[in-house]
């Protein structure tokens, strides 16, 4: 007669066996790398609209490929404070609340932006600009009205955006020129007395440039030893294939490296790879920058080829495997924009063309990178 296992040892194989075909049939990004890191995307208002809006088909793809969401624009100053005294919650709430429902966890983006902030922030009713005592005022109050309204709800924000140009000086946003740079620690210390349990990042994209990278971590290393509640630097990570891949990639895990230095993680906040032609040596994703179109700058409106789509598979995999190696000091790796269709990139820095800079295609299907950057870490944790 057939000796009998243990029954422990009989559900333990079964268990196993189990997960080996989980692994095997794992399609999701997040479930594949949740022992990694958080896995998350952008998500705009028209994908968690209540009506029969046509991305609100999105929503389903975002839940069973993502852990964390980002709203996109929906909890940006000029849209949830549109007036000094009005904020306007209901974008933010219906996508923080689905998202809730859904189990995803959310990041708030984002609360101090020289773009997209609204156009009173800095202004007094003759039209000029306000006091350093009143901006202070008004970032702490709109911080903390914000923070408050979604304690408990929001388990990470994007306290200050993009602060430095790429040489590394100082943005001269109004907030820059009203109060100097106090004003990026004032929104950290804002931020933390709102929310002590929030965890509170810094946001900036060309973070590659070790001359942007170098400023922001000598900047926060003294703040961050005297305190500042800094729980890691977010590098956004708007790249651009013909900039380089291999130089990308390494430039990329010098700064992993250089903001280990500041004693925080690194997080990506806003992974999207343009795969158009780079007209102008442009990089970056200051919005303010804007070029002209021309239809050579817009080679694959009728398709992409498969050469150019096997770069972009072999780019990412290099680029996971770079992060695999620097998984200690990675918290997150969130992508901007769900699809092709509805990415940002089709309209910057030329407006009108036909990217394909995310991982799922226009008809939400997964691009063959999300397979192969699966297989990467089947099987291993
Ligand atoms: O909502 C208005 C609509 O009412 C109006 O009819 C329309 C007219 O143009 O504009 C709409 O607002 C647009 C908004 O996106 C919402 O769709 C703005 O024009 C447009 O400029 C804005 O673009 C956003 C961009 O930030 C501007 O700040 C992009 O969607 C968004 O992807 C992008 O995201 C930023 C991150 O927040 C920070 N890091 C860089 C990243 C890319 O620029």
């Amino acid at each position: 007669m057939k000796k009998l296992l243990p029954i422990g040892l009989a559900l333990m194989m079964a268990a196993c066996a189990a997960s080996d075909k989980n692994n095997e049939t794992e399609t999701s990004l997040a479930k594949a790398y949740e022992k990694y890191w958080y896995t998350g995307i952008s998500v705009n208002q028209w994908e968690t609209a209540s009506d029969n809006n046509p991305q609100t088909k999105d929503w389903k793809v975002i839940v069973d490929n993502f852990n964390w969401v980002v709203a996109e624009n929906c909890m940006k100053c000029e849209v949830v404070h549109p007036e000094q005294n009005r904020y306007d919650f209901t974008l933010a709430d219906q996508f923080v609340d689905k998202a809730l429902s859904a189990n995803l966890k959310v990041m708030g983006h984002c609360l101090i932006w020289h773009s997209q902030c609204a156009k009173w922030f800095h202004y007094d009713s003759d039209g000029n600009l306000v006091s350093a005592d009143t901006l202070k005022a008004r970032m702490k109050e709109h911080i903390t009205t914000v923070m408050q309204h979604f304690k408990g709800r929001v388990a990470a924000w994007d306290v200050c955006n993009e602060c430095f140009e790429d040489d590394g000086a100082f943005r001269n946003s109004l907030f820059y020129q009203i109060l100097g740079e106090d004003f990026i620690k004032l929104a950290f210390e804002y931020a933390h007395e709102a929310d002590p349990d929030a965890e509170l990042y810094y946001n900036d994209y060309s973070m590659n440039k070790a001359s942007k990278v170098e400023a922001v971590a000598n900047f926060f290393a003294p703040l961050v030893k005297n305190g500042l509640p800094l729980t890691a630097i977010n590098m956004q990570g708007h790249i651009i294939l013909d900039d380089g891949a291999q130089k990308i990639i390494s430039d990329y895990e010098h700064s992993i490296e250089t903001i280990k230095t500041v004693g925080v993680k690194t997080g990506f906040s806003e992974l999207d790879l343009s795969v158009l032609p780079n007209p102008y040596g442009f990089s970056g994703a200051n919005v303010s920058d804007k070029f002209a179109y021309r239809p050579e700058m817009d080679p694959y409106i009728d398709s992409l080829p498969a050469a150019r789509q096997l770069e972009i598979d072999q780019f990412w995999i290099d680029f996971f495997k770079m992060l695999i190696k620097n998984r200690d000091e990675i918290t997150r790796v969130n992508f901007w924009c769900l699809n092709d269709g509805n990415s940002w990139r089709n309209d910057f820095p030329i407006r009108g063309r036909k990217d394909y800079a995310t991982l799922f295609d226009r008809d939400n299907k997964p691009k063959p990178t999300v397979a192969k950057l699966i297989e990467l870490v089947r099987n291993k944790q």
